[in-house]
């Protein structure tokens, strides 16, 4: 598949912002404007926050390929995945004229993502086990179909995405499909990020907000062709990764067996909530999950969600998405126990 087929055409004949920490990072530098005295707060990881960093992420594109063992022109990083999937609608869809595919209930952000930019947002429902329904998709699927969404595990539901449906969808559609794996690490099967090479139009995209524990320092990444990567690269804001985020996510890399100890436990707890709920005959439905969050079902869900609020536990009405149903993210054992109680109470 030729990916340059699919792109907007101002992207390709964009002329990208040249910034100066693109061509130079050492030197007498006064070719940025920056403040060549120092910074106004203490420089705590001595890392130049008086510089603008590197656009291109080049040390952490080495270290994170080298963790996940992908090249680094694979490799693109972004503020958060969320950060991707506007990226991504940008580069392939023409504002008012294309359409991307979202497979519903799921991630609330492509839709908006996509309303964002004047792009429709033609949602396919997923099948009775959460699973794509091809034939349909197929169906909804125009010529001007750019993005097909897979949220997998996905969210609010929780399973895993078929990934035989996921080659296949990309093996058949003239589009790029993008598969959010956001919690993949709580999952029993692998990434798919080693499929890239077999499907020049998937892009997964992975973060550090959830297993790893970053959420607040917002960054994201993923791994795609060198072909895609590149067009992210050349629409991204030139500075769009700051100095503190790369060093704690260096950091990070380097404790990363502190992020499996997390998954470990998040597990139990997943599983301990599970069989909770299960166990209260006032649920009528615990979802299976391979993520780090559990979907039940009970009557009046809102009421549930807004007596839950006035005890102090905040947990996410999704009812709106899945008739009845609630997501409550796994807590630490001490905060489950308070929830599950608090929740029989309510019931
Ligand atoms: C499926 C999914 N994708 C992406 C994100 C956003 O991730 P990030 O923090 O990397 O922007 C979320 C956040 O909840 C999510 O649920």
């Amino acid at each position: 598949m030729e990916i340059e087929s699919l792109v907007r055409k101002n992207i390709l004949k964009l002329k990208p912002y040249t910034s100066a920490r693109g061509d130079h990072m050492t030197g007498i530098l006064l070719d940025a404007n920056e403040n060549s005295f120092g910074s106004v707060v203490k420089d705590e990881w001595n890392v130049g926050l008086n510089r603008y960093p590197d656009p291109f992420h080049n040390m952490l594109r080495e270290e994170l390929g080298a963790y996940l063992k992908v090249e680094k022109e694979n490799l693109f990083i972004g503020v958060g995945s969320d950060e991707i999937i506007d990226l991504v609608v940008r580069i392939f869809c023409e504002p008012a004229v294309d359409n991307a595919i979202t497979l519903e209930p799921t991630y609330g952000m492509y839709k908006v993502v996509c309303d964002v930019n004047e792009v429709s947002a033609i949602s396919v429902p997923l099948d009775k086990s959460w699973q794509p329904d091809l034939e349909k998709i197929y169906k909804s699927i125009t010529k001007n179909t750019k993005v097909i969404f897979i949220c997998s595990p996905n969210n609010p539901t929780g399973n895993l995405i078929d990934s035989k449906l996921i080659f296949e969808l990309a093996k058949n559609f003239n589009g790029v499909v993008l598969v959010d794996e956001a919690y993949i690490e709580f999952a029993d099967k692998p990434s798919l990020i080693n499929s890239i090479q077999d499907y020049p139009n998937l892009i997964v995209s992975r973060t550090f907000s959830k297993a790893w524990g970053l959420a607040g320092v917002r960054c994201g990444y993923c791994v795609a062709s060198s072909q895609i990567v590149s067009l992210l690269y050349k629409i991204k804001m030139p500075y769009n990764l700051n100095k503190l985020t790369t060093q704690v996510i260096l950091n990070a890399l380097k404790n990363n067996l502190q992020k499996d100890k997390f998954v470990e436990a998040i597990k139990i707890e997943r599983q301990f909530i599970t069989n909770e709920l299960k166990s209260n005959p006032k649920i009528k439905k615990v979802f299976p999950t391979e993520s780090n969050y559990v979907l039940f079902e009970c009557e009046n869900p809102t009421e549930v969600y807004n007596k839950l609020i006035e005890k102090g536990i905040v947990i996410r009405d999704r009812s709106n998405q899945v008739k009845n149903c609630l997501r409550v993210s796994v807590g630490t054992r001490e905060q489950n126990h308070k929830f599950i109680n608090e929740l029989r109470n309510v019931l």
